[in-house]
Order: structure tokens, then C-alpha cells, then sequence
């Protein structure tokens, strides 16, 4: 039985190929496949640094007030590729009983970076992945650290043969630290843990006892259905949570019930690939990026008590030509001096070459190359925004391999003879070192 006649026929035919071929153009762009020969930007031998004990470091961050950069590595160059849940690494979780990750704090100037002893924690699994930095409050010489950690499932999967696929293998959570500014310890105060915190990636703190964290794939293992989530753009299978939780004083003993206090909701879903979470321009506007699509969604976040919704609202795109990852949001000090121009805008770093993560993120001696674009917004004569797009640096992976985070320090211009440049700290999930390149802003 004829169900259509042929002109629809043809005409849906028609359809698909044209949607189905721009979306396959887009995606072929920002997969890299296109990328046969990756570039790397020229830089002089004065203007790079590789920073010692900097080791598969994921997320970064600027500290403004104490001029300092955060992150979190997982400091053992094996370990990534025997257990790290976002890349479906699961073959051997027994090298985290002799393993751990750390907290690091990296000075800008000297370019050394310092490991931090944690009270309460040494000792304890620490697989790290995104952080969070907050000034406390109450005590601005001291921050708050959030950091997720990908630990296995404390439920005893090994002992069905088989085990069942219902069981995920990993079950990340949320650690909170607490630092004062300048010294070379924290101290863990508690764990965080709620069911809707599933494939956490990145986090974004509102205040010490509230965080929005990203959920970054629906299906946890590799697979046609995982490829497929990746892939497929209108895949919107990931979330973006909101979690509220109780905090006793630094001082207190640590609190060990990972539940306990803890209240959660989804602050955004149906969204494709939720990945890095990150401040914006003002105060309630938030950074969503969508890692496989290569899409930085700008929204606002609901507002308190005062706002109907609870949910976060997405209000602009920004698209880039490859796969992106954490993003940051560059608030130029010297705007305005120098040559007059205000060079603020967002950071994103991602892999030039993502079609070949899922071979090579097995591997300890490949290499993924990656880009790192700056966007700013141009006002426009009607009051609108255009997004000015520019690659800061890109590398074939010989210098640094894959990039998940990238953030861009000021350099007083006085010192630079009135030129505007900056340092930009680029890093990756399995980069061997953070790298500082100088760059022109
Ligand atoms: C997986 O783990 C086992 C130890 O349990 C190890 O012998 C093997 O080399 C690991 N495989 C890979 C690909 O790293």
C-alpha cells in the first residue's frame, strides 16, 4: 500500500538530506573531522610555560582577590586511564587505593604551582574533575573549594557475574574544602551526595551552601547509545542540578553523612551535552557549555525567593568550531587603559580532534590536539550583542594534550611598552602539564 505520494515523498527526502546534511556539516566541524592536519600556533620559547607537578589537572580557575589559580589534578599519569568515569575509563579502580588526586594552588607570576596538604582527607580517593572557588563570606582571607570526585560504587557490583547494566560503576560526589588564602593546607568539611547528582562535571557556587553541577551524559557507558547522546545534537538527554546543603562552621568536626542536609533540584534540562559551568558578566548570569555540539549557552539564573521559576534560563548561543569544554569568563582590570579598548569576554578550550577521544582516551602516549577561543561581545547600534569570535591558540597536541579549561591573566600594559597581553593558562584531562602561554588580548 502507497502510504505517500511521490512528490511528498520526494520532498521529505529532500528535507532530510538538507537537515540532515547541515547537521552532519556542522558536526563533522566540530568533531575535527575535517581537521586532517591540526596547526599549532607560534609561540616563542620565552612566551610558554609548562608548569611542574601539574599532572592531568581538568578545570582551572582565577582568584581574583588573592591573585592566585585553583585547580584540581589527578597528579599519577596512570590513573586516568584505568578509572575516570566521564571517559568511560573503568578498567582498574584497585590503583586508587594507591592514587590519589589533589588540590593545587598555581601563582600566576611565579608560575609554580603548590600542592595542599587537606586535613581530614589525606588518604582518602580523591579522582578529580571540575572545582569551584568562593570567597567566604564571613572570612574573605579564606575560600571554599567544591570539587567533584568520581569514586566507584560502594555497592558490591563485582559480586554478580555479569553485573547488572542497571548498576552504574562509579558514584561521584561532591567535597567541600575550605582554604585560607596563602597557605598550603584546607581542610575537608564534608561530602556531597544526592541521586540526581549522577555524571557530575562541572560546578558553579552561589553562595557556600548552594551549587548548580552539570550532569554531563544520560547513558555512563560506552555504547551505540553513549556515541549516539555525543553525536545526535538533539540528544537532550543532560541536566544542570541546583543542590542546597547544610555547613557547619570550618572549625567543626567534618560532617561523614554525604546525604545529610542535602535538598536538590533540576535547574535545567533537555539540554544536549551539559559539560563545563561557569560565571559570566554579572552577577546572576551563568555559562553552560554544551561539550559535543560546541555551543556556549549564556542564561540567567532564577533569582532567589523573589523569582516564579526555579529554573535557569537560557538566553544566548555562542557557537565555535570544535568541541568546548569549562568555560570562564575574562574581566579585563585594565579596560579602558592602554589603547582605550575594554578586552573582557569568555574563554572556552576544547579538542580539535574529538572524534578520536574515544580511541585515544585509552591510550597514555597519544595526543589530542586542542583550541582555545576567546569570544567578546561587540554592542551593537540597535542595542544588541555580536559575539567576536577568535582562536587564542591551538596545538597539535605535542605541547599540550586536550584541553579542558582555559583561563586569561591581565599583564599591566606599562610592562608590555602599552601593548594589551595576558598569560593564558591552558589545561587538559590528560595534559601533562598546565601550559602558560603569552597572548595578545
Ligand atoms: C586493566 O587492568 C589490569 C589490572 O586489573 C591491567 O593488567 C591491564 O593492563 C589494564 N588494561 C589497560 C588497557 O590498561
Amino acid at each position: 500500500m502507497k502510504l505517500l505520494g511521490p512528490s511528498v515523498t520526494v520532498a521529505l527526502l529532500a528535507y532530510a538530506i538538507y537537515s540532515w546534511g547541515t547537521f552532519i556539516y556542522h558536526n563533522a566541524i566540530v568533531f575535527g573531522f575535517l581537521r586532517t592536519n591540526p596547526l599549532s600556533t607560534h609561540v616563542q620559547q620565552a612566551d610558554i610555560v609548562y608548569i611542574p607537578d601539574t599532572v592531568h589537572c581538568e578545570d582551572l580557575h582565577y582568584h581574583g582577590p588573592s591573585k592566585t589559580l585553583f585547580t584540581a589534578c589527578e597528579d599519577h599519569p596512570e590513573t586516568r586511564f584505568q578509572w575516570f568515569p566521564p571517559l568511560t575509563n573503568f578498567n582498574d579502580s584497585s590503583i586508587l587505593k594507591t592514587y590519589h588526586g589533589s588540590l593545587h594552588v598555581i601563582d600566576p607570576e611565579t608560575k609554580k604551582s603548590q600542592r595542599l596538604e587537606v586535613e581530614n582527607f589525606n588518604g582518602r580517593p580523591f579522582i578529580t574533575h571540575g572545582i569551584e572557588v568562593l570567597t567566604d563570606p564571613e572570612q574573605p582571607n579564606t575560600v571554599y573549594i567544591y570539587a567533584v570526585n568520581h569514586l566507584p560504587n560502594p555497592e558490591p557490583v563485582i559480586a554478580i557475574h555479569p553485573p547488572p547494566a542497571d548498576v552504574p560503576k562509579a558514584r561521584s560526589q561532591i567535597e567541600v574544602f575550605h582554604h585560607v588564602l596563602g597557605t598550603s593546607t584546607a581542610r575537608h568539611l564534608r561530602s556531597i551526595w544526592h541521586p540526581l547528582i549522577r555524571t557530575p562535571n562541572d560546578l558553579i557556587a552561589t553562595s557556600p551552601t548552594s551549587l548548580y553541577v552539570t550532569n554531563d551524559h544520560f547513558y555512563r557507558d560506552h555504547g551505540t547509545m553513549r556515541f549516539l547522546e555525543d553525536m545526535y545534537a538533539n540528544a537532550k538527554w543532560t541536566d544542570v542540578i541546583y543542590l542546597q546543603f547544610a555547613l557547619e562552621a570550618p572549625s567543626t568536626p567534618a560532617e561523614t553523612d554525604a546525604l545529610a542536609g542535602v535538598t536538590a533540584h533540576v535547574a535545567l534540562d533537555k539540554f544536549h551535552s551539559a559539560n563545563g559551568l561557569g560565571h559570566g558578566r554579572y552577577k546572576d548570569e551563568v555559562a553552560i557549555a554544551s561539550a559535543a555540539s560546541g555551543v556556549l549557552s549564556i542564561g540567567q539564573l532564577p533569582s532567589g525567593s523573589t523569582s516564579k521559576s526555579n529554573m535557569i534560563t537560557v538566553l544566548n548561543r555562542i557557537e565555535f568550531d570544535s568541541t568546548i569544554d569549562n568555560p570562564s569568563y575574562f574581566s579585563d582590570p585594565y579596560a579602558g587603559t592602554a589603547d582605550g579598548v575594554d578586552h573582557s569576554g569568555f574563554v572556552v578550550a576544547g579538542l580539535g580532534k574529538a572524534h578520536t577521544l574515544a580511541e585515544t582516551s585509552k591510550k597514555p602516549e597519544a595526543k589530542d590536539p586542542v583550541m582555545v577561543w576567546f569570544a567578546k561581545a561587540i554592542k551593537q547600534e540597535d542595542g544588541g550583542v555580536v559575539w567576536e569570535k577568535r582562536l587564542l591558540f591551538e596545538d597539535d597536541g605535542s605541547r599540550i594534550r586536550s584541553a579542558s579549561a582555559a583561563v586569561l591573566v591581565a599583564i599591566d600594559p606599562e610592562k608590555e611598552g602599552g601593548q594589551r597581553k595576558a598569560w593564558l593558562f591552558v589545561t587538559g584531562f590528560v595534559s601533562s602539564s598546565v601550559v602558560a602561554v603569552k597572548v595578545d588580548l
